[in-house]
């Protein structure tokens, strides 16, 4: 009697834990690959071919939708917050003025999709699904997009301002701000977004002349790619002038970028930092650039890992947020 009680107990004690167990990995993804199976059976197709058409229009287009998907995550989560007109818009502080874009693009492969199911899709989701094909259609992997998402009712500046991250900081600032996302150091190197894409002269120009004080450009960066850049980016010059984040291959999603870094042509700070720091992390992401210099199938993969993670942050489901019907602006 004894026996078969403390083993009732210790049953139930399983089904007890196995149960919070599914219901705690319920809360952890609580997105699906087939959200919209009964009620948009179209959507991939659809974003996709409105993605290939934008890119077609513009080759750039594909770095300017990926990068939407990423700074609309990083503030409040997933939720087409980065999309919100109005002067408390995300679109208006430092990191996204005169920098983000893509939102007409967005506003257009919304409005295809309505047409063929009004009403049932977020643009969060559009937007994760949009980085998937911008990237696919760069040359890069493709993965399994998780749906479900739904849109924010408010634009978040200050999040905007103390949480993405900015060209000029150091490895353990930008590791801290992944961190407070819940991403870890692996994904700041996995996320090697820059491969394709541009970059202001604002963003990196604190580089060429006069860098931290030294009178000198950043010696660390290739001398040639210093000199083509003070070219470029003359003191005192047009800020917003651009050029290509992989000097290699401006437009094609590949493992080059990670070779930049190597050879000390990272065109960012924060590029460069990933493989040559005073920073700890260092040990870490420097081993990772060398790996995925060498093995362009496993930053593939780990990229295709680390999207899915950013994603996941903090999405909203259920009930809670909206549909929007208007990127811009809340219902
Ligand atoms: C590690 C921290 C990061 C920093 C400090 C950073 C910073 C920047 C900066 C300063 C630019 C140029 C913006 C301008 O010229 O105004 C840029 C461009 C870009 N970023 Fe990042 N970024 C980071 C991570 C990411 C991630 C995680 C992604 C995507 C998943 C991403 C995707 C892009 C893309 C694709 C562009 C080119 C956009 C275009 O050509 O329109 N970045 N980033
Ligand atoms: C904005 O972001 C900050 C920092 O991420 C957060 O603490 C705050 O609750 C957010 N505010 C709103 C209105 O969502
Ligand atoms: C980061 O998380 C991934 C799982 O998503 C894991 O494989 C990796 O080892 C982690 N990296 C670090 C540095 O903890
Ligand atoms: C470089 O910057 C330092 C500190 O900001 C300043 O004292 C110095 O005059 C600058 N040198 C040049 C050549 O501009
Ligand atoms: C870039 O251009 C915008 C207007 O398009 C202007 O307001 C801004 O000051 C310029 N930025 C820089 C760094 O020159
Ligand atoms: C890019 O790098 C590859 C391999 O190192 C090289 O063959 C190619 O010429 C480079 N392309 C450009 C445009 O620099
Ligand atoms: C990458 O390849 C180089 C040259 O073959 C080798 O020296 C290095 O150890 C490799 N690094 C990693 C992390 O795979």
């Amino acid at each position: 009697m004894k026996m078969w009680n403390s083993f009732l107990s210790r049953s139930l004690l399983i089904i007890a834990s196995l149960i919070l167990l599914c219901s705690s990995v319920r809360v952890r993804s609580q997105l699906t690959t087939d959200f919209y199976h009964n009620s948009c059976p179209n959507l991939l197709k659809i974003v996709h071919q409105e993605v290939k058409t934008a890119i077609e229009n513009e080759v750039r287009m594909a770095a300017s939708l990926l990068r939407l998907h990423f700074y609309d995550c990083f503030v409040n989560g997933c939720d087409a917050s980065v999309l919100l007109d109005g002067s408390d818009g995300e679109k208006f502080v430092g990191p996204n003025l005169n920098s983000a874009r893509g939102f007409d693009v967005v506003d257009t492969i919304k409005s295809v999709v309505e047409s063929s199911c009004s009403g049932v899709v977020s643009y969060a989701d559009i937007l994760a699904i949009v980085a998937k094909d911008a990237v696919l259609l760069s040359g890069g992997p493709s993965w399994k997009v998780l749906l479900g998402r739904r849109d924010g009712l408010v634009a978040n500046q200050t999040g905007a301002n103390d949480g993405l991250p900015a060209p000029s900081e150091s490895l353990n600032q930008i590791i801290t701000k992944f961190n407070n996302v819940g991403l870890n150091t692996t994904d700041v190197v996995s996320v090697g977004s820059h491969t394709i894409g541009l970059a202001r002269c604002t963003t990196f120009n604190q580089r060429l002349f006069n860098f931290s004080g030294t009178g000198s450009s950043d010696v660390t960066m290739n001398t040639e790619m210093v000199t083509d850049l003070q070219n470029l980016c003359p003191q005192n010059g047009d800020g917003n002038k651009t050029t290509s984040l992989d000097q290699n291959s401006t437009d094609l999603f590949d493992n080059h970028y990670f070779k930049n870094l190597i050879n000390g042509k990272g065109l960012l700070f924060s590029d460069h930092t990933l493989y040559s720091s005073d920073d700890e992390a260092v040990s870490t992401t420097k081993m990772l650039v060398e790996s995925y210099t060498n093995d362009s199938s496993l930053f593939f993969k780990g990229f295709a890992n680390s999207m899915i993670k950013v994603g996941n942050i903090s999405p909203l489901t259920g009930s809670v947020g909206e549909i929007r019907k208007n990127c811009r602006v809340v219902n």
